[in-house]
């Protein structure tokens, strides 16, 4: 595995692959990595014959300097999970060298009404942060296909809608959530939860199930009311619990009319915030 934090280098490297058109799958990562992106490393291997892994916290997407600063960093580890895994480079840069002082990196993008809701509204700036530093490693790496979990469902869209106005020459490929043994959707932050938060987080991906249940019976605004209550009960801080569109985003009238339907929420848990997402249509 080659380890690159320049540019030129890793374009080097590349143009090797560019060269005999050898297709390269990229795994976008802000590191302290777990079996989630691991396992976005591992199709990437198996859809493409050169794998590229990012790992950069990206400032310009936190909206509290205390998050950014409390973002676990876990180097060491994450290179050697990643080169178990069978990467073939990881891409570790600076910050002046992802966002060189002159160069304009903002993305023009309307995102409309999918920016809006959950964490749009919860965490102002945030997706165009995100869309910011994915389009600026798209411009380095120059991938055919990217990788991306689907626990952030709202992230996956907003950079599929990205790469489709821009028209980017990459394939956006959602990979299903990977959940520790209690349900948890596995995440960086979690590292920060004590045995007995991670415990309690469980009962955001249960509640995801209950609500499918619910739903049987219950309109959408009745299950989503009903989940955030019923995660209050259990003593974790709902910030939303939310039916939407799966593609749109938008909260559904009824189940019937939306081609898919995803429950998304977001909690607090000790001072960390999980989200996670469960597609019930
Ligand atoms: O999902 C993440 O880890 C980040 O938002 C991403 C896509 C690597 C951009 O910094």
């Amino acid at each position: 595995m080659y380890l690159f934090k320049k540019i030129s280098s890793l374009r080097r490297y590349l143009e090797l692959f560019r060269n005999k058109n050898r297709p390269i799958g990229f795994v976008p990562t802000m590191g302290a990595l777990h079996e989630g992106h691991l396992s976005l490393v591992r199709q990437s291997l198996e859809a493409a014959q050169c794998t590229v892994s990012s790992i950069f916290v990206n400032p310009t997407q936190f909206n509290q300097a205390s998050d950014l600063e409390k973002y676990p960093r876990t180097p060491t580890t994450d290179l050697t999970m990643l080169y178990k895994a069978g990467c073939h480079a990881v891409f570790m840069p600076s910050v002046e060298e992802v966002y060189p002082p002159g160069l304009e990196t903002q993305v023009e993008v309307d995102f409309g009404p999918l920016a809006l809701p959950m964490e749009g509204r919860f965490r102002p700036g945030h997706f165009d942060g995100v869309a910011q530093v994915v389009k600026r490693l798209l411009d380095i790496v120059e991938p055919q296909k990217l990788f991306m979990g689907q626990k952030d469902y709202q992230q996956f869209l907003i950079v599929q809608h990205m790469a489709r106005t821009l028209e980017l020459p990459v394939e956006v490929i959602s990979c299903p959530i990977v959940r520790e043994k209690n349900g948890l959707a596995m995440s960086s932050r979690n590292q920060r939860l004590s045995p007995e938060q991670r415990e309690r987080a469980a009962a955001l991906y249960q509640t995801l199930q209950q609500a499918a249940s619910w739903a049987r019976q219950l309109s959408p605004r009745e299950v989503e009311a009903k989940a955030m209550e019923h995660l209050k009960s259990l003593g974790l801080e709902p910030e939303y619990f939310e039916l939407a569109d799966g593609q749109t985003l938008q909260p559904v009238p009824d189940y019937s009319s939306p081609a898919s339907v995803v429950a998304c929420a977001a909690i607090w848990v000790g001072g960390v915030r999980l989200i996670d997402n469960l597609i019930l249509k």
